[in-house]
């Protein structure tokens, strides 16, 4: 790979260890994937934040680079615990400790204070066609599919490196020839509302990491909890939607395989939707999801024995007080910073509700609590849960 004198400056160290340990991550990855050189990013989205996901090994990781700051605009993704609702979250000392020292670390490198899987709504907004290096799946996916900015699914550290040398190697889908559809998926009937997060998970299953194009209609919102989806059940980073996605037009160049799905392919056979925990907001819920669900609630008061949480950012819950207060007088919380699956939601509730295909994909799972999961509207949801 191709580097500049001042590239090559870094790697040999001249900035210091840290700077070169990054540097060194990109090279390395550039080789792998046959980059020619790196190109500029605008921001970069990191990650590795919840004490739950990166654990001794990752702090350990994050103390030793002391010293290192980022170069581009760059925001997290969730943490273990909003910090304003310590108590419904059975955090431990231990766990709050830990969490903290983690977000000091990556204070100190310059990032932004903002911990949300959905950045692009106020706190880091690409635009279409910027080069950005993103960690996140489901964030990923949003820049490339909805936004058209370009990025690869970068894990925690790679992200990390972009951030601080503020560049990425050309490959993959920073190319052209790398963002045409893979498939096309034919669906015989019309989606509604709860269809997208299940069809992102039997897509995310068959094609794992092609890109998608579809022939469907829906908000940004039925397409955020599609992408999300289907970044979880497979390693999809990019999808078209015939007549919406910025890209579709030049999305059938190449040859494509035809899935075809009928609606008994997706739907789940689940008779209740009771649960104890009704969740919204993975991805991080939008303004736009916020509105719905305080329309719905006005007047309303959650059933006694349900919670009704709701996962934002920061920026969101800032900007839309409003409607949170209405969420908070109907017995909802409205938590920002955290999310369904990274925090202690899975281990304290074992029936949860949620609209979202991605958090049924983690939530199921040993690891984050194996919880019973039932995926539905966003109204069936509301509706399920007040008295
Ligand atoms: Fe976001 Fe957490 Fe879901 S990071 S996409 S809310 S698992």
């Amino acid at each position: 790979m191709h580097l500049t004198k001042e590239e090559e400056h870094i790697l040999d160290g001249k900035l210091g260890e840290g700077y070169a340990r990054m540097m060194k991550i990109l090279v390395k990855i550039g080789e792998i994937y046959g980059a020619e050189k790196l190109i500029p990013i605008k921001s970069a989205q990191i990650s590795g934040v919840s004490y739950n996901t990166i654990g001794e090994y990752g702090l350990h990781f994050l103390r030793s680079l002391k010293g290192v700051k980022v170069s581009v605009p760059t925001t997290l993704n969730p943490l273990g615990f909003d910090s304003e609702h310590l108590s419904e979250m059975s955090v431990d000392e231990k766990f709050y400790k830990k969490q903290m020292e983690i977000i000091k670390a990556y204070l100190d490198m310059g990032i932004k204070p903002t911990a949300t899987c959905t950045p692009y709504y106020y706190d880091n907004i690409p635009s279409f066609g910027d080069h950005i290096a993103w960690a996140e799946s489901s964030a990923v996916i949003y820049a490339n599919s909805i936004i058209g900015a370009r990025t690869n699914r970068e894990g925690a550290i790679t992200a990390l490196a972009s951030a601080v040398i503020g560049k990425t190697p050309l490959y993959g889908l920073h190319l052209n020839e790398n963002r045409h559809a893979t498939h096309i998926i034919r669906t015989d009937f019309e989606l509604k509302p709860v269809d997208f997060p299940l069809l992102g998970i039997h897509i995310g299953k068959i094609i794992d990491s092609g890109i998608p194009y579809f022939r469907i209609k829906g908000t940004q919102d039925d397409l955020k909890l599609l992408g999300a989806a289907l970044a979880a059940s497979g390693s999809i980073a990019m999808y078209h939607v015939e007549n919406i996605t910025p890209e579709w037009q030049n999305a059938l160049i190449d040859k494509v395989e035809i899935i075809n799905v009928g609606r008994e392919d997706i739907e789940e056979h689940s008779d209740t939707v009771d649960g104890e925990l009704y969740a919204i907001g993975c991805p991080h819920a939008s303004p736009s999801e916020l509105r719905i669900i305080a329309e719905f609630l006005k007047d309303k008061k959650i059933k006694k024995d349900a919670k009704l949480w709701i996962f934002t950012s920061k920026s969101v819950k800032r900007e839309h007080q409003e409607l949170v207060k209405i969420i908070e007088n109907a017995g909802g919380v409205v938590f920002a910073d955290t999310c369904v699956v990274v925090s202690n939601a899975g281990k304290i509730f074992s029936k949860i509700v949620t609209t979202s295909g991605k958090a049924k994909v983690y939530l199921q799972k040993k690891k984050f609590g194996g919880a019973k999961v039932i995926v539905v509207d966003i109204h069936t949801l509301l509706r399920s849960v007040v008295e």
